[in-house]
């Protein structure tokens, strides 16, 4: 039913219907899984996170089993992005952050957010619960700072990479002068995120993922210019270079929030 990078998914109908994610020895699991580390932590005790039921391995592969979603938000966004109301895009978003701030909680860094890694399952009338899946590159924070040299060979899109990532990737001896903050990098994906989901793009161009320099200020300017401004400053927050001027994922997630109340009122 999908594939990524590195593992492939499968539908399993059964008693229950679960995925079973398989992931070849080799690729990216190699004994210890972090994917396994963190959905044993995170497992089953947050709505926004996708659900984990087991795992099990053979001949080197290893099969994490998991609760079955309907479909990517990638996927999700393609299929419903016209006619669209803005509630339902803040809704997915809260949900989301909501997801990002538990797995925060108990010092899981993401590091792969992405629309292809949030997972959608319809409720009731087909509403969307947004779930965080896919942490095959996650990274259990213990004090110390460490981008792990695991980033660097990532194949696939670096749109959602914060710069110091982009900067590893540049130079492996920058991971020595980077300082601070590694929970930022998902803040950042995070803002691409919610760019992608009101405009359908990214909030920069090639040539400035690969610069030293750049800020989304301009651009938020021009395309979010019929939005509020405590949006836009969020927004800013989210995208800012410096990864020490990016806000917690709770206060993006209670600034959602308040936007959209005043949305409904
Ligand atoms: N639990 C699930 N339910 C439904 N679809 C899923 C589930 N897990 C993954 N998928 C689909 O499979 C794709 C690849 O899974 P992912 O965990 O992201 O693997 P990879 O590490 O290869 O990127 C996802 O983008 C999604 O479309
Ligand atoms: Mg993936």
């Amino acid at each position: 039913m999908g594939s990524g990078a590195f593992a492939s998914v499968y539908k399993y109908i059964g008693f229950i219907n679960i995925a079973v994610k398989e992931i070849p020895k080799g690729s990216q699991y190699n004994g210890s899984e972090p994917e396994l580390n963190a959905l044993t932590t995170l497992s089953s005790k947050h709505e926004n996170i996708v659900a984990f039921f087991g795992h099990e391995e053979k001949d080197g592969t290893m099969c994490l089993l998991m609760e079955l979603c309907d479909t990517d938000l990638g996927t999700y966004m393609t299929d419903k992005r016209e006619g669209m109301v803005e509630a339902n895009i803040f809704s997915i978003l809260i949900q989301a952050s909501s997801g990002i701030e538990y797995m925060h909680s108990k010092r899981i860094i993401h590091r792969d957010l992405k629309p292809a890694n949030i997972l959608i399952k319809y409720g009731d009338n087909e509403t969307p619960i947004a779930k965080i899946g896919d942490f095959g590159l996650s990274f259990e924070f213990e004090g110390s700072i460490s981008l792990a040299t695991k980033s660097i060979s990532i194949v696939g899109t670096f749109n959602y990479w914060a710069p110091e990532i982009m900067k590893v990737m540049q130079d492996p001896n920058a991971v020595k002068r980077i300082s601070g903050f590694p929970y930022s990098v998902d803040t950042f994906a995070f803002g691409v995120i919610t760019y992608w989901m009101f405009k359908g793009e990214f909030p920069f161009s090639l040539e400035e993922r690969f610069s030293s320099t750049f800020t989304a200020q301009a651009k938020i300017n021009e395309h979010f210019s019929d939005k509020s401004s405590i949006l836009k400053d969020v927004l800013e927050g989210m995208l800012a270079m410096n990864p020490e001027k990016r806000p917690p994922i709770a206060t993006v997630k209670a600034i959602f929030q308040l936007v959209l109340m005043r949305l409904e009122n």
